[in-house]
């Protein structure tokens, strides 16, 4: 890769995003969306970005992962310049390096949790011969070893997250980007994502960004970022 398209940012840190503004182009009218953020994330964290409904929160972690490119300024993840590069570019890298959970699971609904899991390894380009403990790895990391051969449907809400996070985390990301991940789920069941997020950030070296806005769930970020109307309030 050329300098050009590198990024630099402060030792220690895995993504830094400088002065990034987001406009969205609606039918002849501009929308400022995001204002101005700053952030960084730095490896083995638990990050969390709060705020209302439509205050921009999935504008930015689409951006933190590359789905998305700012109208003005900087996002350097892992020394590439995000903002400099083209969807392709950007893709191969977040199927490398990035990891996604969403609200509602995401998962192949005729697929088995193993299967789900080694599907991600497979998109990702992992030897075939390193699939099978991989996997297995994985589930047993969100405690699901048990459940290995059940579909979707045969598993409750949090099992389907659980099994969501596994299939993330299989391809070994530097960070995990998740949007509301318990928030169609019950407090029980949310605090053990949360577990589960703690245990994969102390084992398998990832930076986990995440929305929520559940306050008790809140409790356990190492930092977080509250969002007013596109921008970052000072705390
Ligand atoms: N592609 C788009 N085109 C135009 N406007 C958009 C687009 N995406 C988002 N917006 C607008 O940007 C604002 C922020 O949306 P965003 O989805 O980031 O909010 P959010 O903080 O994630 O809200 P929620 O908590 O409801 O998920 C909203 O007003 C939305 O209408
Ligand atoms: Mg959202």
């Amino acid at each position: 890769m050329d300098a050009d398209r590198t990024g630099q940012s402060a030792p220690g840190t895995l993504l830094s995003v400088r002065g990034a503004e987001r406009t969205f182009q609606v039918g002849g009218q501009k929308i400022p969306v995001l204002k101005g953020i700053d952030m960084e994330l730095r490896p083995n964290q638990l990050v969390m970005l709060r705020g209302r409904s439509g205050s921009g929160k999935t504008t930015l972690l689409n951006m933190l992962g590359g789905l998305d490119v700012p109208t003005k300024g900087e996002i350097v993840f892992h020394g590439h310049a995000f903002h400099k590069l083209g969807d392709e570019e950007r893709t191969a890298i977040r199927r490398e390096k990035i990891g996604f959970i969403f609200q509602t699971y995401a998962l192949m609904p005729l697929l088995s949790a193993w299967e789900n899991v080694e599907l991600s390894l497979r998109m990702a380009g992992a030897p075939r011969g390193e699939w099978k403990a991989r996997v297995s790895h994985c589930l047993e990391l969100v405690g699901l070893t048990k459940r290995a051969d059940h579909r979707p449907y045969e598993l409750s809400g949090g099992e389907q997250q659980r099994v969501a996070i596994a299939k993330a985390i299989a391809h070994r990301p530097a960070m995990l980007l998740a949007d509301e991940p318990t928030a169609e789920l019950d407090s029980q069941m949310g605090a053990q994502v949360m577990a589960v997020f703690r245990e994969i950030i102390a084992t398998e070296n990832v930076t986990i960004c995440m929305t929520t806005h559940d306050p008790t769930i809140l409790e356990v970020a190492d930092h977080v970022y509250e969002m007013v109307d596109g921008r970052f309030k000072a705390s």
